[in-house]
């Protein structure tokens, strides 16, 4: 299952945007559900970390496994042109600063990379440990490459 999730986010951080997508749509569209996904399954992590939902050793490895493919999926559809087509939130430094986002990118997924092991030790005190981290580079991309609000 690991093997197999692994090779499917390989895949699809491989591919470029345009052979994935037709239109800015759909890329808009694709990288707002991955994030919506990935808020999903990091809140159960946060949540049992923080004590909002009971510690189960097993749901938080299952998560940690789901976010970990999550989180290489919405940065294959940034591709040119997909800053508008549809409501959306992206900063113009997405693509003026793209060694920038990239390195966002980059820090999010080492951190929950931690995330994943703390949650598969089943060891609650190393995944309250390794949650902040991650809250930590959510927030810090979204402030610097999100705006408060949709465009039209
Ligand atoms: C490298 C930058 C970056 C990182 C890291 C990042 N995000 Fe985002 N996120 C964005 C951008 C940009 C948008 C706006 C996308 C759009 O509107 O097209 C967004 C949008 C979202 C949304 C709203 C989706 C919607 O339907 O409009 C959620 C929820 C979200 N992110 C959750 C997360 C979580 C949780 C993490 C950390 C695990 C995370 N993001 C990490 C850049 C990032």
């Amino acid at each position: 299952m690991k093997k197999l999730i692994l090779a499917a986010t390989i895949l699809a951080a491989s591919l470029p945007a345009a052979a994935q997508f037709q239109k800015a749509e759909d890329a808009i569209k694709y990288r707002q559900s991955a994030m919506t996904l990935m808020g999903a399954h990091f809140g159960r992590l946060a949540g049992m970390a923080q004590g909002r939902i009971a510690f189960d050793a097993k749901a938080a490895a299952d998560n940690a496994t789901v976010l970990s493919a999550l989180v290489f999926l919405p940065f294959g559809a940034y591709g040119a042109g997909t800053d508008k087509g549809a409501p959306t939130r992206v900063k113009p430094e997405i693509w003026s600063n793209a060694a920038g986002f990239k390195t966002r990118s980059d820090e999010m997924q080492a951190a929950v990379a931690k995330l994943d092991a703390a949650a598969r030790s089943g060891n609650l005190d190393a995944l309250k440990a390794a949650v902040g981290p991650v809250g930590d580079s959510c927030k810090g991309c979204h402030d610097d490459f999100r705006n408060e609000k949709y465009s039209n």
